[in-house]
């Protein structure tokens, strides 16, 4: 599995404990910034992973700002971006079994690292179901056209 991650300074310390998380289960991750806690915009980073999933370089994003609903905002107005706010693991299993979600998006000045790990390995652990979800997300695709 390939991953791409990304945050602004309200989301970079989580970011950097995240990395540790993911590069010692043995994933790839390419890290899009930002690198400091220097204010920057986050849909400069929602735009950079969102490239990187369509351009087919990574499976997954992850994105994370102060609440999450900016890099929310942002993320799902790209096309070929289905991207998930999740405050527990339990919508962070349901958005890949039944949205297909692309991208899971975290607060960072919401939730603490244990929780957010938790939240994350649902993300991965979970599987699309397909069936009447496909048919779902076929209709949201069209809105994309
Ligand atoms: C940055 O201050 C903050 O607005 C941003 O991280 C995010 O929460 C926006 O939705």
């Amino acid at each position: 599995m390939r991953l791409a991650i990304g945050s602004d300074h309200a989301g970079f310390e989580l970011k950097e404990s995240l990395k540790k998380h993911i590069i010692s289960k043995k994933i790839d991750l390419i890290d899009v910034g930002t690198n400091s806690s220097e204010s920057v915009d986050y849909p400069d980073f929602a735009i950079e992973v969102g490239k990187l999933i369509n351009e087919n370089k990574v499976d997954f994003g992850i994105l994370i700002c102060g609440t999450g609903i900016g890099m929310s905002i942002a993320a799902n107005k790209i096309k070929g971006i289905r991207a998930a706010l999740c405050l527990m693991p339990e919508m962070a299993g349901l958005a890949r079994k039944h949205n297909n979600a692309n991208v899971l998006v975290l607060p960072g000045r919401l939730i603490g690292f244990e929780l957010a790990t938790w939240i994350l390995d649902a993300f991965l652990n979970s599987t699309f179901e397909g069936g009447r979800h496909e048919r779902r997300v076929n209709k949201i695709k069209t809105l994309e056209e």
